[in-house]
């Protein structure tokens, strides 16, 4: 077993606390910097997550909906087989196992909207070349941005992973006029070896 694959710290927290992967700590780090899930009245509050599989990141949101507001996720692969029971039970939750490119996707899930939160974690499988990837996830962060222009809510808030590279600076330079603030965030519980990070942009204004 390579050091990558050992479960370390975060990921056998994630089993214990009954999270199918070690990613949930991003979010709940994000989270907590941003304050991005509702804490009061969560009735109305619509979030789209892109990238969700295993669906760490989408039992995290719906225990904290706890039965309000909604979610619309999707990812090219299946939500974990072991929480499907728990998938099944959320009445306010849809998820669309699809490539978040797909125009018919970005229409149908531009359609749930309009969104309070945008969130992607989708991510290529690395190929271990590092502008290689990080041109795919730039890629990726970018389709999450065309979600945010069509679907994002004014005064909404978008947060996208981006394994960083050559263009996320242009991307940054992008985003930054479509947000009040437009911050960058590592979370603790990414692997100290990756070059992933978050953009979080606050209060969505418009994006050209
Ligand atoms: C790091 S994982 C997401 C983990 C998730 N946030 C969780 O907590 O369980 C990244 C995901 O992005 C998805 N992904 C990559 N490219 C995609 C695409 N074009 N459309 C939809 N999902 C994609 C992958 O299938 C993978 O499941």
């Amino acid at each position: 077993m390579s050091n990558y694959e050992k479960p370390d710290f975060w990921a056998l927290k994630a089993r214990k606390e009954g999270y199918p992967a070690r990613s949930v700590y991003k979010l709940l780090e994000i989270d907590g910097k941003f304050g991005l899930l509702p804490k009061g009245n969560k009735a109305g509050f619509k979030i789209l997550e892109l990238g969700a599989s295993p669906g760490s990141w989408s039992l995290y949101i719906l225990r904290k909906l706890s039965g309000s507001g909604f979610l619309a996720a999707c990812d090219l692969s299946s939500l974990s087989s072991r929480f499907e029971a728990e998938f099944r039970a959320e009445k306010n939750f849809f998820f669309k196992q699809a490539d978040m490119f797909a125009a018919g996707t970005q229409a149908e899930l531009a359609g749930l909207g309009p969104f309070n939160l945008i969130l992607s974690d989708a991510a290529p499988l690395t190929s271990g070349e590092r502008g290689l990837d990080a041109a795919r996830s730039h890629e990726l962060a970018e389709a999450a941005c065309l979600y945010a222009r069509s679907a994002l809510k004014k005064g909404g808030n978008l947060c996208v992973k981006i394994f960083q590279g050559a263009e996320t600076a242009g991307l940054i330079k992008k985003m930054r006029p479509a947000f009040n603030a437009l911050k960058t965030f590592k979370p603790e519980a990414c692997r100290s070896s990756s070059f992933e990070t978050y953009l979080v942009g606050l209060g969505f204004k418009i994006l050209s």
